[in-house]
This record gives C-alpha cells, structure tokens and sequence, in this order.
C-alpha cells in the first residue's frame, strides 16, 4: 500500500465506522413497566394492574408494577441518569388511565398531566428531546370492560386521547408514536394470551384487535396532519417488532417460509401503511384457511376502500424495534410452531440452540439479522425514516455486564454497516432500556436496563452499569470502540 491509499484506506475505516453527525442515540422505557403509582392521584386502573393483581401467577416471579423503578416520584433523578449517559432522546410512554381514569375522554385527572409535563419539561430544560408513545399496553380498565382492542368503538377512544395528548404536549413533544408492538399487543393479548389481558382467542382476537389499532393509528395521524402538524411540526408513526426471518436452508420455499413470516409479523402492519392494505399472502392464507375451518367468512376482517386509502402514508417514519432473529421452514408436521407468529402463517422457525443465549427465552443474540432487516424494510417499502425505537440485551443483572456490552457493540456495528455501506435511512437508535423493570410476564427475572435498580431498596436506587458508559462513549465519539473499557471496570473478552 502506499501513503496515498493507506490515507484513503484509514479515512475509510473512520469513516465507515462513524455514526452521521445527525445521528440521534436514546433511551426507551414504558410506563407500567417503570412508574409504579398505579393507583396515585387519581390514576385510574389499567388492564396491567387489573391483570397481576387479579391472575399473580402468570406473572413468572408473581410480582406487578405498582412500585416498579417508581419514576413515578423520581423523574429528576431518570433525567439526570439520561443526562449522565449524553442521552439525545428519551422514549417514554404516557399511562392512558393516568390521563383520562376510567378511559371516558370527559375526565381528565389534573395530577396525570402535571406528571408528564414536568418530566417533559425537565428533559427539555436538559436539551434532551421527548419521544412520546401514547400507547405501550396499559389500556384503561374501563376500555376493556367494553371490549378492548377486538372492540371496533375503541377507535374513537383512542382519537380523543391522542387529541389530547397532542393539545396538551404538542407544543414540546415532536416526535409520537401512536401504538407500540401492535403484533404483541393483538397476538400476545387476544389471541396468545401471553400479555394483558390474556385471552385466547386463537386466530380471532388478533384480527379484529389489528383492525381496530390500524385506523386508530391512521385516525390520529390525520387528525394530527389537520389539526396539528402546520403549526407543531411534529412527526407522526408507529413502533413495530421485527424479528428477522432467515430461510432454514437453501430453495424457494425456505424462502418463502422466511417471507411469509415477515409479512405476518411485520407486513402485517407495515403493508396497509406503506404499500396499502394487508399483505397479499396473509389476506391468501387466512381467506383459505377460514373457508377449509367452515367460517362463513374470513377471519381476517376485510377493509372497505376508504379505509384502505386512509391507512396508507400514515408514516412519517418507521418505528423499528429488532432484538433477534429466527430460521424458518415450511410447515412439518412434526414440527412446533413458532410461538411468535399466527399458525395462519403455516411456517415454523426456531433458533438454534447454538446461538448464544439470552435470559429471555424468545431471544438469541443474532446481530447479523440487524442489517438484513434494515435492507429488507428499504427494499420492500421504498427506504422509508426509520427510529430504531428499541434494541437491547437482558440478563439476570450484573453490573459488569460483558454480554450486554458486546451485544451493543455488535449490534451497533451491523446498524453501521445498515447506514454506511448499504444507505438504509436509519436517523436513530433507541436502547431499551434506560433500567431493570418489570418485564412484563417475566417480572423482574430479566434484566433489559443499562441502569442497574436495585428492587429491595425502597427508595429503588439505580446504578450504572458498564453498558451505560460503553454507550456513553459511543454517543460523546459517535464511534465504536470495542476495547473501550471504562474506569472501575475489568476488560470484556471478545464476543
Ligand atoms: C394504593 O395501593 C396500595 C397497595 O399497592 C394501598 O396500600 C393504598 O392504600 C392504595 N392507595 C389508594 C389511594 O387507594
Ligand atoms: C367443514 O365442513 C365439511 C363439510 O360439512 C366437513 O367435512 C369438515 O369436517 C368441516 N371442517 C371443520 C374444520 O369443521
Ligand atoms: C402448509 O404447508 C404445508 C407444507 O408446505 C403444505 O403442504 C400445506 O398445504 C400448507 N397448508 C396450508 C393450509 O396452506
Ligand atoms: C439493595 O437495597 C437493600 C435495602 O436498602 C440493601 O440492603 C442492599 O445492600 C442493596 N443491594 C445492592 C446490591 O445495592
């Protein structure tokens, strides 16, 4: 090599291995599973609190967020933590039943609303920007006594709220997320039964609670785009769990395998908003499958043609959020089916037992799967903004947390390489999670935070752990450094 490519050689590795200027680094949390005060100053109760305290046992620890990190009473130590850690953003969701009790849009509870507009105020005042998901799971009780989300009427519900949170917060808050996970809250919820409220309605629930969040999400992105936007100027979308569906082997109907699944877990919700209504595959499927189960009609709710034209482009970006990656097959009999996706979808995937584990058991440690999924979303919809609205690693709580920080920086290498190499448009990335919390039917068994908290102590005092300044680091350097190794802390052996 001489000077001159050895110059160009050098450029190019920094180059390649710097974040843009504009790249913006967050941290995610959600709102039951961190605030605690489930029942404070005029909170009402949410299908959360009515869930782990009515059925314990599904909670794997039989524990519930009523306590939880009580950010409830320390929003000035989170945003010093955000602070400390050179946070740009901060994702947080707002509890629905802390603003209107019981779900009614005619009963506002004051106490909800100053609650958010002193955290937001003060991560303002901190230069940090609030990203706000109006909707992470914890539906007002009452809402669900009227059927939830398989409830059509919920539409209207939802809009009233979002108005709300967009009169109320609008002037400093731009940047929102109308649903968080809708596949987790309609499969897991209504069909599953895995989360709140646990009902297992199999093929059923999950497709009329689809319906309902898919004009919900589009009703309040037009009513924000009206109403909203000229003088608020803010950005509206949704936050979607990619996993990444890789074929199990070699030939065509491996690779449809892999692309059925991502149209019925992704495609699901992406289609009807980029490309419009839903993917032509699930629509396929679940129409023949309903007539073979002798339904008069598909279980999967048709759209009329102005709610197909009212969906799409209600996107002012991608919310992704990509924790893993599966491997996946055409159906075999003898195989079980992936857990994660409908049966509908007549595939089975699974996650070799070689790759490496995590503490939760949905999740192996698949970084490669991160770059595939960013060039699959850029080619399917035509490179749209993405947010990278979640990505994160759990254990069982170490401080010095070696798996977590060579799955950041892997990780964050691939997301690199997504922007660098392969131009995805990719403007942010979002850890999850800023702390331990509850999670969800897992309780506190795994550990998602950067922030060790410590639950025995009742004043829930949080710690650092090397992750938090490995990311720190990233952030101030926009760089990766995998031999990085803050003060206090031992080496990590190569991932
Ligand atoms: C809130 O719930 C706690 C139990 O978690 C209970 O001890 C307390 O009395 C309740 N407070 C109100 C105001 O209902
Ligand atoms: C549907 O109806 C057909 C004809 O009556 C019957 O043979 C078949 O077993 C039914 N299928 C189911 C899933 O009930
Ligand atoms: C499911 O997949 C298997 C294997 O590819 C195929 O034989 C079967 O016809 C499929 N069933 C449906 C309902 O599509
Ligand atoms: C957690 O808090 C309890 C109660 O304050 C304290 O006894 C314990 O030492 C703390 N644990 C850690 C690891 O800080």
């Amino acid at each position: 090599m001489n000077f001159v490519t050895l110059t160009l050689f050098l450029v190019y590795q920094v180059h390649a291995l710097s974040f843009p200027e504009n790249f913006k680094f967050g941290f995610a949390t959600a709102s039951y599973q961190i605030e605690g005060g489930w029942n404070a100053s005029g909170k009402g109760p949410n299908i959360w609190d009515w869930y782990t305290h009515t059925y314990p046992t599904r909670i794997a620890d039989l524990t519930n967020g009523d306590v939880a990190c009580d950010s409830y009473h320390k929003i000035a130590t989170d945003v010093q933590l955000l602070k400390n850690i050179k946070a740009d953003f901060y994702r947080f969701s707002i509890s629905w039943a802390r603003i209107f009790p019981n779900g009614q849009p005619n009963n506002i509870n004051p106490d909800g609303v100053r609650y958010y507009n002193e955290l937001i105020n003060l991560l303002l005042s901190n230069n940090i920007k609030p990203i706000v998901t109006m909707y992470h799971w914890d539906l007002p009780l009452g809402l669900h006594q009227l059927g939830g989300w398989p409830n059509i009427a919920l539409v209207d519900y939802f809009v009233d709220y979002a108005d709300k949170l967009f009169s109320l917060f609008g002037d400093r808050v731009k940047t929102w997320i109308t649903f968080n996970e809708p596949s987790q809250i309609c499969e897991f919820g209504y069909s599953r039964g895995f989360l709140a409220p646990g009902y297992t309605q199999l093929g059923i629930g999950n497709y009329m609670c689809g319906r309902t969040l898919l004009i919900a999400h589009a009703k309040a992105y037009r009513l924000y785009e009206k109403k909203y936007k000229q003088h608020q100027k803010g950005l509206v979308g949704m936050t979607v769990h990619a996993v990444w569906f890789e074929p199990a082997a070699e030939g065509k109907t491996y690779a449809e395998a892999a692309d059925i699944s991502l149209q019925f877990m992704f495609g699901w919700w992406e289609h009807p908003i980029y490309k419009g209504d839903y993917p032509p595959v699930m629509r396929k499927q679940i129409n023949y499958l309903s007539a073979q189960q002798n339904f008069t009609k598909s279980r999967l709710p048709y759209f009329t043609k102005d709610e197909i034209k009212l969906i799409k482009g209600t996107a002012d970006f991608l919310g992704l959020n990509y924790y893993t990656s599966f491997l996946c097959s055409p159906l075999d009999s003898s195989a079980v089916q992936n857990p994660l996706l409908s049966p509908d979808s007549n595939v089975t995937c699974y996650q070799p037992s070689s790759w490496q584990s995590t503490a939760s058991s949905w999740m192996k440690v698949t970084p490669w799967g991160f770059r595939k999924i960013l060039n699959w979303i850029k080619k399917e919809y035509g490179n749209p903004k993405v947010l990278v609205t979640e990505n994160g690693y759990s254990d069982t709580g170490e401080l010095q947390d070696c798996n977590r920080v060579n799955f950041l920086n892997d990780y964050l290498t691939e997301l690199l390489n997504a922007i660098k190499k392969d131009g995805c448009n990719v403007q942010g990335y979002a850890a999850w999670s800023l702390l331990d919390n509850f999670e969800w039917g897992s309780g506190y068994m795994q550990k998602f935070g950067l922030h060790y908290v410590n639950f025995s102590d009742p004043n829930r005092a949080r710690t650092p752990k090397m992750s938090a300044y490995v990311l720190r680091n990233i952030i101030k350097t926009k760089k990766i450094d995998t031999t990085f190794t803050p003060q206090g802390f031992k080496a990590c052996p190569p991932s």
